[in-house]
């Protein structure tokens, strides 16, 4: 796409695309608010369905409005990946965010329009990897995210794919405030990819119940497992307890989790998904609010690193 990502933004921040909960609604809210709005391809039904969604998006957004993403989950298990790439490509999708394997074919074809890719990584080898299939950012995913979650400290894995990758660079992983996004640009990172701070948000498409877990947990009542799915993935301990789990005491490690026919809707469907961001969450508000509120803490961050705001052993000029 023509110009910088983030020109149309107010805030350098994507929101994070999330199974079962981002849908067109979310999207167009965050959109307008000024943050790019992301959901992933496989929240539709079927291919006609995120037809007629991209239809939907394109007809709410306004010039004046951030460019929006859609998640593409390139797993062997996706046998729709090749159908949906189709469709986001006649529709030019701008951001096609890429997850798990080689995402080669989407670069080719989302760059024959002009449109930007973007691969999310949990360690340098991933990184590097990416950059070689050509795709044109990266998003660092870190300890603590919600959903597949990474397992790396941020300040190690920023600096570390800062060591050999000086283009497009967000972090996501536990930021939950206007704070966080002004630390993790002073980190390095270009923007801040957040999820779980919108689940609680009136237009994500989750039951009442799960906003309100969200809303009542702290940074505790988040457990990273293999066990639901097979891979590291955040849960909140109440949904866990709900379906008859003790969080201290899960299954193996292999994803062997018995959850009868339709296991991996039930795994998110009642199993919610919430990273240890949580810890910020404060109420449920519209996607334009949380923007408002986020932006006041990204100027306020500013303002305490460039030592405006001092406060005892919080700052680092030499006066302080
Ligand atoms: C409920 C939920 C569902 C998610 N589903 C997806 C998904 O379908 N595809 C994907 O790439 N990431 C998914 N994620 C991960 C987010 O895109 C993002 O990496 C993560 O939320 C960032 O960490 P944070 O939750 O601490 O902000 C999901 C996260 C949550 C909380």
């Amino acid at each position: 796409m023509s110009g910088g990502l983030f020109d149309r933004c107010r805030l350098p921040v994507i929101g994070a695309p999330m199974f079962m909960v981002s849908r067109p609604a979310l999207v167009i809210a965050q959109c307008r608010a000024g943050i790019i709005g992301a959901f992933p391809a496989l929240n539709a039904r079927s291919t006609g369905q995120l037809d007629g969604w991209l239809h939907e998006i394109r007809a709410a957004l306004g010039q004046g409005d951030a460019p929006f993403a859609v998640n593409q989950i390139l797993h062997r298990s996706n046998d729709r990946a090749a159908a949906d790439l189709e469709v986001i490509v006649r529709h030019e999708v701008p951001v096609v965010i890429t997850s798990l394997s080689n995402p080669a074919p989407v670069v080719e074809a989302v760059h024959r329009y002009g449109g930007t890719v973007l691969h999310d990584v949990i360690d340098t080898r991933h990184a590097r990897k990416a950059l070689d299939d050509g795709v044109d950012g990266l998003v660092a995913l870190c300890a603590g995210a919600g959903g597949n979650t990474g397992r790396h400290n941020p300040f190690a894995l920023v600096a570390g794919i800062r060591e050999f990758h000086s283009g497009l660079l967000g972090l996501a992983g536990g930021i939950s405030t206007g704070q966080g996004i002004a630390a993790a640009c002073a980190l390095g990172a270009d923007f801040a990819y957040m999820g779980t701070r919108f689940i609680a948000s009136s237009e994500a498409d989750a039951p009442k119940a799960y906003k309100d877990a969200v809303v009542a947990a702290g940074i505790d009542d988040v457990v990273c497992t293999r066990a639901v799915t097979g891979v590291p993935a955040s849960f909140l301990k109440a949904s866990l307890a709900a379906a008859g789990l003790d969080a201290d005491r899960l299954p193996g490690a292999d994803g062997n989790m018995d959850f009868g026919a339709g296991g991996a809707g039930k795994a998110w469907r009642d199993i919610w998904s919430a990273g240890q961001s949580v810890a910020g969450v404060r109420g449920v508000a519209t996607a334009a609010a949380i923007v408002d509120e986020l932006e006041t803490g990204f100027h306020e961050g500013r303002r305490r690193l460039s030592g405006a705001i001092k406060r005892p052993r919080c700052t680092f000029t030499a006066e302080g």
